[in-house]
This record gives C-alpha cells, sequence and structure tokens, in this order.
C-alpha cells in the first residue's frame, strides 16, 4: 500500500503572549491509501492542530509530514496549495464557507479550473445526495449549523480528493444526516479506496472506522 502521509516527530508550540502552549508533541503517524482514521479525544487535546498539519495548514515546530516521500513543509507555499488542491479535502470544524458566495458557488469554487459547467453540475451533484440541494441559492449566513457543515463537506468532495480530513463532521447533524454521512464515508472509502481521517467526539462514528486513535494533551495514548 501506498504511504499517503507520514508524520514523524511533529510537535507544535503555540505561542499565546508570555504562554507557550505544546499542542502536539512527537506526534509519529502513518496514513496509507483506503485507510479510515478516527481521532477522538477530549477538547483542547491537539486533534484540530493535528488535522491541521496534516494537510498542509500549519506548519509543525518540529518534525517532518512526507507525501509520497515528499516533505510538504519544505514545498514553497504555491507547491503546497497546488498539492492541497489536488490530493486534500479538507471539512473545518466552523465551516470556513465564503459568505460573499451562495451554496453552489462555494462548492463550485475549487473545482473552477476544470469548466465552468462542469464544475457547477457536479457541484449540483453532490449538494443533490447531501440532501441540501433545495438550498444551493442561499448564502451561508441563511443556513442552520447542520446545513453549512453539509456544505461544507460537498465543498471537500468536490475534486475527489485521495484523503479527506474531517474535522468534527456529524457535529451539527440530526441522526438522519448523520447516518447519510457516515454512509458516504465509508462508501468513499470501500469503494474509491479514499482515505478518510474523521476528528469526532461521537463515538458511533468513531467505532465504524478502521482505526481509532486517542490523543491526550498532544499526545497519542492509544
Ligand atoms: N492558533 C492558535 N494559537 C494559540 N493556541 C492555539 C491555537 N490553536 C490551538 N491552540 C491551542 O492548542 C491546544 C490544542 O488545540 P486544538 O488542536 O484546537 O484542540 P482540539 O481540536 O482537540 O479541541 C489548545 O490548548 C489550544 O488552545
Ligand atoms: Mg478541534
Amino acid at each position: 500500500m501506498k504511504n499517503l502521509i507520514q508524520l514523524t516527530g511533529v510537535s507544535k508550540t503555540f505561542h499565546n503572549g508570555q504562554e507557550e502552549v505544546s499542542a502536539l508533541k512527537n506526534i509519529n503517524l502513518t496514513l496509507e491509501q483506503q485507510d479510515y482514521l478516527a481521532i477522538v479525544g477530549p477538547s483542547g487535546a491537539g486533534k484540530s492542530t493535528l488535522l491541521h498539519i496534516m494537510g498542509g495548514l500549519d506548519m509543525p515546530s518540529k518534525g517532518s509530514i512526507s507525501s509520497s516521500d515528499k516533505d510538504i513543509y519544505v514545498m514553497k507555499e504555491s507547491e503546497r496549495a497546488l498539492w492541497r488542491n489536488k490530493v486534500v479535502g479538507f471539512v473545518f470544524q466552523f465551516y470556513h464557507l465564503i459568505e460573499e458566495l451562495n451554496v453552489l458557488e462555494n462548492v463550485a469554487v475549487s473545482a473552477l479550473r476544470e469548466s465552468r459547467k462542469s464544475a457547477f453540475k457536479k457541484a449540483e451533484k453532490l449538494l443533490e445526495y447531501l440532501e441540501i440541494a433545495g438550498r444551493k441559492n442561499f448564502f451561508p449566513s441563511q443556513l442552520s449549523g447542520g446545513e453549512k457543515q453539509k456544505v461544507a463537506l460537498a465543498r471537500a468532495l468536490i475534486n475527489e480528493p485521495e484523503i479527506i480530513l474531517c474535522d468534527e463532521p456529524t457535529g451539527n447533524l440530526d441522526k438522519y444526516s448523520q447516518d447519510r454521512v457516515v454512509e458516504l464515508f465509508e462508501k468513499l472509502n470501500k469503494e474509491k479506496a479514499k482515505t478518510v481521517v474523521i476528528v469526532t467526539h461521537n463515538l458511533e462514528l468513531a467505532k465504524r472506522a478502521k482505526k481509532v486513535i486517542i490523543l491526550k494533551n498532544g499526545e497519542i495514548v492509544r
């Protein structure tokens, strides 16, 4: 199996004024193609930080992250952005939708390198699958938390990334929508051989992953 992402001795320290927060401590982790990993742990454990670093969004203070044997933080920012766009689909804990764009545009925007028509068609299909197509002309401020979550998911999936990184992807969803999202992850993982990483508080969701790690105080405790 192909090693998609490898973290070696990764630490992250934040400086908040006088205070130093050690958010991650010496993390070693390998993601292979078709892995399905859940990361659980209490708030403040470093889960989001780990996901961001894994996805090329935040530089580690120490250690390295490589993808297909290339260190992604040695790449130039523009090269890393290209890698991210091609390889990684990211669902942020707080969605990060673009307020000035409607739902359909928010989803289509990262696929606009292809033809405009195909980007919008794909976006529409994903919105239909997630049963949110009825809101396609709405703006983010007009959506509920669960609806925003679905839009963020659709946006992460539009480029058919090899790796899907999701921060609390079901946190705001009702049981029915949670099940749809879980089904979607399983389908992408099994049928399309995608690698899925989810940060979750939802133990039911975590149990359905192939591998679970528990993060506490910036360390993998299991
Ligand atoms: N940008 C930041 N600046 C300063 N401290 C941060 C920043 N991001 C996270 N932290 C700190 O790092 C620790 C881990 O945060 P986070 O990764 O968000 O945890 P989790 O997602 O598990 O709740 C927390 O103590 C948090 O306050
Ligand atoms: Mg978090």
